[in-house]
């Protein structure tokens, strides 16, 4: 049975307990997301549990709501509908176990170790398993720019950060217009509806996204063939020319940015 109940007040829910969300502004953010999800049968996972009070908010206000924790530290603390799990965000066989268990979360939340690995490699691995329209928060991105989280403040290319992977998240949400014959597509291609960045804390929703843009097909050698392939020929010089140029192109990036 679902239980309906009037509009809760996240941030009057908060106030019943410390959570670090607090200091940080955030709970004006998650109620400007969370509050579609209040009165769904809905799973929530949050990595980082500390002493619980996150756990204990979302558990006052999501009352259909199954909610699952994840620390690295032992955590003795019972809360309503809720179950916290012992290990590393990082470590492939816990999140599996969680999996196993409640198969989808519509909402997922890392507030655990802030370390960028940990942030990429948890976020790569959960993202598939986030429901459609399902919302993934990133606390505290700012451990981007910090070297003893694994961040880099002065070369903001740096692939290692949690600030460049998330960019790289936006140009893949374009994917389908990228200009490149020798484009590998990933897991997150066409999967993504929004990437929100708010001042260290970052939201990502889920959604298939498979549009193309007419502009770009119009406007490019490459992307125009690939509308319409019985055009391409590469004994054609028109078609050799470009294909080489565009070669040349990528072997030069690559060899510029050293990856
Ligand atoms: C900032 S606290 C979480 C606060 C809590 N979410 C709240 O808002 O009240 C971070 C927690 O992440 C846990 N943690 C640190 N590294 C972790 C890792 N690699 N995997 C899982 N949890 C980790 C710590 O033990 C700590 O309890």
């Amino acid at each position: 049975m679902v239980n309906i109940i009037n509009k809760k007040n996240l941030h009057k829910i908060s106030n019943k307990y410390f959570s670090t969300k607090h200091n940080m502004g955030f709970f004006p953010i998650y109620e400007k997301y969370l509050q579609k999800f209040q009165n769904k049968k809905i799973n929530i996972l949050e990595i980082g549990v500390e002493s619980g009070n996150s756990l204990k908010i979302w558990s006052d206000y999501f009352v259909n709501g199954k909610i699952v924790g994840l620390d690295i530290a032992k955590i003795n603390v019972k809360i309503k509908n809720t179950e916290i799990f012992c290990g590393n965000q990082s470590d492939e066989k816990i999140l599996k176990k969680i999996l196993n268990k409640y198969k989808k979360f519509d909402i997922i939340i890392d507030d655990g170790s802030h370390i960028n690995k940990d942030v990429i490699k948890t976020f790569s691995f959960l993202f598939p398993f986030l429901s459609k329209s399902g919302l993934y928060f990133i606390e505290d991105i700012q451990t981007s720019y910090m070297p003893n989280w694994g961040g880099d403040g002065v070369n903001f290319n740096n692939k290692k950060t949690t600030m460049n992977f998330i960019r790289s998240l936006a140009d893949r949400m374009h994917y389908q217009d990228f200009d490149d014959p020798f484009y590998k597509r990933n897991i997150f291609d066409g999967k993504i509806g929004f990437i929100h960045i708010y001042k260290n804390i970052c939201i990502i929703e889920r959604k298939n996204n498979y549009y193309e843009s007419g502009i770009c097909y119009k406007n490019s050698w490459y992307l125009g063939l690939k509308k319409n392939r019985k055009n391409f020929n590469l004994f054609k010089i028109r078609d050799l020319k470009y294909y080489l140029v565009y070669f040349f192109r990528k072997v030069l990036v690559k060899l510029w940015s050293g990856n």
